[in-house]
């Protein structure tokens, strides 16, 4: 699989994964929103190019009170997501080429307030999806939210 070129399906308008992350985001914006005062640590997991998050912080209210992190594996997205991230000003993101799956990614800003992992379940075997599960909730704080 080429995951840089995964992405060219948001392009489409009325493409499914254009819809799914518009749910997405949907679901960052109301956990944002919903989050308590304070500081808000934000990971995510496998980020692909980072737009579900970056598109909603960049224009959301709590926008300076995120400090995130985003993993992923392919350096030409992660180069496209700091790419977004300076766009938008968002100063307090990090983005790490990295594997996901070492713990040690996010062992500063775990417990987090939101954990994405999007675009995972897809393409994992089920009892990596299992385990994936069970560390999620580690890396998410209690009443935290995982999507
Ligand atoms: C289906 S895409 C999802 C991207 C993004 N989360 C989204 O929903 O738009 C899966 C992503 O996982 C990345 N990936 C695969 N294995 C990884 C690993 N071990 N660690 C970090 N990223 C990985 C791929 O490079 C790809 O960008």
């Amino acid at each position: 699989m080429d995951w840089t070129a995964w992405h060219d399906k948001y392009d489409q308008t009325d493409h499914w994964m254009t819809r799914r992350l518009k749910t997405v985001q949907a679901h960052i914006d109301a956990a944002l929103s919903d989050a308590p005062d304070g500081e808000l640590q934000v990971i995510s997991l496998c980020a692909g190019d980072g737009r579900d998050l970056l598109e909603v912080l960049a224009g959301h209210p709590r926008r300076d009170d995120v400090r995130a992190r985003l993993v992923e594996l392919d350096p030409r997205n992660t180069a496209a997501a700091v790419e977004r991230a300076e766009r938008a000003g968002l100063q307090r993101v990090e983005v790490a080429t990295a594997d996901a799956a070492l713990i040690d990614q996010y062992e500063d800003l775990a417990p987090a307030d939101l954990v994405l992992v999007c675009g995972v379940f897809g393409n994992i075997t089920d009892p990596d999806i299992e385990r994936t599960i069970a560390a999620c909730n580690q890396l998410s704080r209690a009443g935290g939210t995982v999507i």
